[in-house]
């Protein structure tokens, strides 16, 4: 996507004005600051967000005991589970295997784990979703992503491990912020806003086109609906949710 020179101009200027923050972040400051900061800021947002999408998240995941193996367990692993903002949507007696690459949420992610009783926890595991060497290939029924493919460091290489742990026939559940529409205010503050944002919150990119690499990950089906999340911030009111299946 080619950023006009207005685009350009504007974000210098947004850049100029986070100065203080690039300081820092060259000084090699900024990173293990915000890696401890960013758990006790999303499990707030969290909290928020659930309440504006609880409606949505629960029709999404109100299909997730079908995919359950033929024991009738669900052995479900969420990538980017951060404070498990979404383990109250799941069902009773799911098999829950978390992953994230931040050791910092744990503390929040086991308050969630205590508040839900209903579910039974394999394991943890800290690591990045484009490596998830430890869970054996077509082991697991469901995999589910919310709000982590706009951090992550290659959404081709977590797709792929995705569709590896998936047993044929389970599926891959998300709900994620994208790209605005082409031509839209939206996208052009998203581009204006994108490398300060990036830097605030852990990596996150406003404007993927996160669809696109959906379509071409190679699911044998995608049920993949775009939509404007009701959300304070413009910016990332623009979402995808749906589940593909392998
Ligand atoms: C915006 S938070 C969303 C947390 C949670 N999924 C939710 O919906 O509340 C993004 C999460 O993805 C994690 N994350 C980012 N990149 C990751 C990666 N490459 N592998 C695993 N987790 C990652 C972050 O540490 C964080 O917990």
């Amino acid at each position: 996507m080619e950023a006009s020179w207005l685009v350009l101009l504007l974000r210098t200027g947004v850049q100029l004005l986070a100065l203080p923050i690039y300081l820092l972040w060259y000084l090699g400051l900024w990173g293990p600051f915000c890696k401890k900061a960013f758990p006790h800021i999303m499990a707030r947002i969290a909290v928020g967000y659930n309440e504006k999408m609880s409606t949505k998240k629960k029709e999404l995941f109100s299909n997730l005991k079908n995919f359950a193996g033929p024991s009738g367990v669900l052995t479900l692993l969420e990538i980017g589970s951060g404070s498990g903002s979404n383990f109250e949507f799941y069902p009773a007696g799911c098999r829950l295997i978390c992953n994230d690459n931040n050791d910092n949420f744990s503390k929040f992610l086991h308050k969630s784990l205590s508040q839900n009783p209903h579910l039974q926890l394999d394991r943890c595991m800290i690591a990045p979703a484009e490596d998830l060497q430890q869970i054996p290939n077509a082991s697991v029924d469901v995999v589910v992503c919310t709000l982590v493919l706009c951090s992550v460091e290659s959404t081709e290489r977590v797709l792929n491990e995705v569709l590896r742990v998936l047993r044929p026939g389970g599926a891959f559940y998300f709900m994620e912020h994208v790209a605005g529409a082409a031509f839209s205010w939206c996208l052009f503050w998203q581009q204006i806003y994108d490398p300060v944002w990036q830097i605030l919150f852990d990596g996150c990119h406003l404007f993927r086109e996160t669809w696109k690499d959906l379509e071409k990950a190679g699911f044998s089906e995608l049920k993949l609906w775009h939509t404007r999340a009701p959300l304070k911030w413009h910016l990332t009111q623009p979402h995808i949710i749906g589940y593909a299946v392998k």
